[in-house]
């Protein structure tokens, strides 16, 4: 009954020139980038910056979703208003993320799995009535010498399509995110070879769990060198590499692509959204869902303090602007000299 819906819902979530600002790190992990610029991670610091960051004036210009994290669904901003209204006020969509991270793959060494698919039927309905319209779950797949296994990619695109057909069961639009860690020397080749092989297994597994393909959205890694790589792609190679990639393993009917930043640099990954756009046309909207891409300007320009609230918003502003012009391909570095 909600799939009329939940199209409409995933079409205006990469409608152009829009992308989606990630804000869905867990406690661990925004305990991490508040410790890298020094501020304190108690819950209202956590509030607070949530808060700055969704009541960036302008920002729905450039952002139609954000996605939240189990704690910030809940809370409010200063004044009193839940912060999921706040988002509905700017024209933005709220989503939430509902994985419970990754854990270790038992019986297999460095591989991971992630869970969270116990009682998720009823966390969906609850994120629903507290008004997410979206959701998203992350399979981590890393490569090193003979991983990942088959057994891992199966299990994870099993993880990845349960998800996927009870957020559709609940009305909710899944974005379906596998992402193939940059993290290693391989070279830009194995990313490919191991993305698409991933690919390939997550939509055989979404097809057999009889999910909607238009009524989702695939969230995957950019197809770039491994950090160590001692040589690296040009942003042509890598935006060359990763259409080729996508176009051999996703299906047209998927209404949009929403690249992950993966710890690329925030230019770096604004700069090979802008060269997919200049390398030819694409079955899919090919937009954004970036974490760090979007907030680390602002993260570092708030640093824990209210008085810097104003700049770090319009770090936030500026970084959503580039990537937004990068999905005309219209992005040039002459953007950042303002
Ligand atoms: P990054 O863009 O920082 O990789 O974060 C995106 C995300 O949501 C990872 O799950």
């Amino acid at each position: 009954m909600f799939d009329i819906q939940m199209e409409t819902t995933a079409r205006a979530l990469v409608a152009g020139g829009k992308g989606l600002l990630a804000a869905d790190e867990s406690t661990g992990t925004i305990e991490k980038r508040f410790k890298s610029v020094g501020a304190a991670c108690t819950e209202e610091n956590r509030r607070a910056y949530r808060e700055l960051l969704f009541t960036t004036a302008g920002l729905d210009e450039f952002i139609s979703g954000v996605i939240l994290y189990d704690e910030t669904i809940r809370q409010k901003a200063a004044d009193g208003t839940p912060l999921v209204e706040v988002l509905h006020r700017q024209g933005i969509i709220p989503g939430i993320k509902v994985d419970k991270g990754a854990k270790a793959l038992a019986g297999f060494v460095s591989e991971k799995i992630t869970e969270g698919l116990d009682g998720l039927d009823e966390r969906l309905t609850h994120y629903r009535e507290l008004g997410a319209r979206f959701t998203k779950w992350r399979a981590i797949i890393t490569i090193a010498a003979n991983i990942p296994t088959d057994a891992c990619l199966r299990a994870n695109a099993h993880g990845l399509a349960r998800f996927a057909a009870l957020s559709q069961e609940a009305g909710l639009v899944p974005i379906v995110e596998p992402e193939v860690l940059m993290d290693g020397d391989h070279d830009i080749a194995r990313h490919d070879e191991v993305t698409q092989r991933a690919l390939r297994i997550v939509f055989d597994a979404l097809a057999e769990h009889r999910v909607r393909l238009e009524a989702m959205l695939l969230k995957p890694n950019m197809v770039l060198s491994g950090k160590e790589c001692p040589q690296q792609a040009s942003v042509a190679e890598a935006a060359e590499a990763t259409l080729h990639c996508m176009k051999r393993t996703v299906p047209a009917a998927v209404p949009g692509l929403v690249f992950l930043s993966g710890g690329q640099s925030d230019v770096r990954a604004t700069e090979h959204l802008n060269a997919m756009h200049s390398v030819r046309a694409a079955p899919w909207e090919l937009s954004f869902s970036f974490g760090r891409a979007l907030q680390a300007p602002a993260l570092q320009a708030w640093s824990g303090l209210l008085a810097n609230v104003a700049t770090a918003q319009q770090k936030l502003l500026h970084r959503a602007k580039c990537n937004s012009a990068a999905r005309f391909g219209k992005y040039s570095s002459a953007m950042e000299g303002v």
